[in-house]
C-alpha cells in the first residue's frame, strides 16, 4: 500500500491495520542528539486513548509504546526511529456481520473497489486506530520542535453547534474536559447535547483548532510546497477530517482587502503582521505571527442506529453497528491534529535549511 509516509526530510512512516497484531511508526530524518524518552511519546498517546470518557469509544487499549530503535541512553541516535504500539483489546467477532456489508460514511465501499479486498476487521487500516502511529511520530516531531522553542496546541473550537469564542478560549480549560472544549460554560452544553444525540443512537462532529507558535518567518516553500498547502495535506489525510482553514479561511472570501490585509509593523525592530488574518502564512512562507488553522471533523460514520445499506453483491440490506465506536471523534482527533502539524513544522523547518548558500556556506565553515 503506498502513501503511507509523509514527509520529505523528516519521514514519519505509519504502519498497521485496527486488528492486527500492532500499530506503530517509523521516523527517519529526525536528527541526533534530541533528549527523548518512552514516557515523552506516551504522554501524547494518552490524550488520544480510547475509553477515557463517556465521548470516547470503550475499546480499552493500553497504548504502551515501545521504541524499538533509533534512541540510546535517552537520545535520538539520527537513525530511524521505530516505535511498536501492540493491540491488546482487539474484538474483532464484532465485525462479523461488517464482512460482506458497506458501511455508510466508512471506506469499505471504497477499499474494496481499490483492492478487491479488505480487513473488515474494525476498518483495518482505515480505521482511527491507525493515527496511533501518527501520533507517537509526531512527538517525536514535537521534541524536536522543542529544541528550536516551536509549541504547537489545539483543541475543539466547536462540538456540533456549540462554539467557543475567540475571545473565551482558555488553552488549559480545554485540557481539562473530557471534549476538549477550551471553555466550561459551553463544554456544559455541548456535552448534555452530545448526551441527547448519543441517546438517538447518533454521532457529532465538530471543528478542531491549533495554534503553531515560534516559527520564524520564511519557513515553506514557495510553489507546490506552500506551508499551508502541506499542512493542509497532513490534516485532511485524517480520517473523517473533511475541512481545513487557515486565519480567517472561508471568511476571507465575504472580507475587503482593506479588512483581510494584515498590516506589518516593526516594533522592537521586528517586523510582524499586527493583526494574523492570513494565519500565520503568506505565499506559503510562515510570517512570523503564530499559524492558525482549523479542521472541520464529521459525524463519526458508524452509527448504532438501523440505516440502509448493500452487501458486497449489491443486495440491500439494513445494518445495525453492533462494535464500539467513538460517538463524538473530535477529542480524541485533536492530538491528532497537532502530531500532523509537528510533522508538517519539523519538516519544513529541515527543508528550509538548503534555501540560502549563506546559511550552507556558515553551516560547512564550521565544520572545518
Ligand atoms: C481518532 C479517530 C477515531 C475514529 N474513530 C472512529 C470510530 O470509532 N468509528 C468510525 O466509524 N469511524 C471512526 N473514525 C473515522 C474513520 O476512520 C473515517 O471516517 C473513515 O476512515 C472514512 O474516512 P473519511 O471520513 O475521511 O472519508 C475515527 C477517526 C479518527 C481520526
Amino acid at each position: 500500500m503506498a502513501g503511507s509516509t509523509f514527509g520529505t526530510l523528516f519521514r514519519a512512516t505509519t504502519w498497521g491495520e485496527s486488528h492486527g497484531a500492532g500499530i506503530g511508526a517509523v521516523v527517519d530524518g529526525c536528527p541526533a542528539g534530541i533528549p527523548l524518552k518512552a514516557s515523552d511519546i506516551q504522554k501524547y498517546l494518552d490524550r488520544r486513548k480510547p475509553g477515557q470518557s463517556r465521548f470516547t469509544t470503550a475499546r480499552a487499549e493500553a497504548d504502551q509504546v515501545e521504541i524499538l530503535s533509533g534512541v540510546f541512553e535517552d537520545t535520538t541516535e539520527g537513525t530511524p526511529i521505530s516505535l511498536l504500539i501492540r493491540n491488546t483489546d482487539q474484538h474483532s467477532k464484532d465485525y462479523s456481520n461488517l464482512k460482506d456489508v458497506y458501511r455508510p460514511g466508512h471506506a469499505d465501499f471504497t477499499f474494496d473497489s481499490k483492492y478487491g479486498f479488505r480487513d473488515y476487521r474494525g476498518g483495518g487500516r482505515s480505521s482511527g486506530r491507525e493515527t496511533a502511529g501518527r501520533v507517537a511520530a509526531g512527538a517525536v516531531a514535537a521534541a524536536f520542535l522543542k529544541e528550536l522553542g516551536v509549541t504547537v496546541e489545539a483543541y475543539a473550537k466547536s462540538i456540533g453547534p456549540f462554539s467557543v469564542p475567540d475571545n473565551l478560549i482558555n488553552y488549559e480549560e480545554s485540557l481539562n474536559n473530557p471534549l476538549s472544549l477550551p471553555d466550561q460554560e459551553i463544554y456544559k452544553k455541548a456535552a448534555e447535547w452530545v448526551d441527547t444525540v448519543r441517546g438517538d443512537q447518533d454521532s457529532a462532529g465538530g471543528i478542531i483548532e491549533c495554534r503553531i507558535k515560534g516559527l520564524p518567518a520564511g519557513i515553506g516553500e514557495t510553489v507546490f510546497d506552500k506551508f499551508d498547502a502541506v499542512l493542509s495535506q497532513a490534516i485532511l489525510s485524517i480520517g473523517a477530517v473533511k475541512g481545513f482553514e487557515i486565519g480567517d479561511g472561508f471568511l476571507a472570501a465575504e472580507s475587503r482587502g482593506s479588512e483581510n490585509n494584515d498590516s506589518f509593523s516593526n516594533e522592537d525592530k521586528k517586523i510582524l503582521p499586527v493583526t494574523n488574518h492570513a494565519g500565520g502564512v503568506l505565499g506559503g512562507m510562515t510570517s512570523g505571527a503564530p499559524v492558525i488553522f482549523r479542521a472541520a471533523v464529521k459525524p463519526t460514520p458508524s452509527i448504532a442506529r438501523e440505516q440502509q445499506t448493500v452487501d458486497i453483491n449489491g443486495v440491500p440490506r439494513s445494518l445495525t453497528i453492533t462494535g464500539r465506536h467513538d460517538p463524538l471523534i473530535v477529542p480524541r482527533a485533536v492530538v491528532v491534529v497537532e502530531a500532523m502539524a509537528c510533522l508538517t513544522a519539523a519538516d519544513l523547518m529541515l527543508r528550509n535549511m538548503t534555501a540560502r548558500i549563506d546559511m550552507i556556506r556558515e553551516f560547512y565553515n564550521n565544520l572545518v
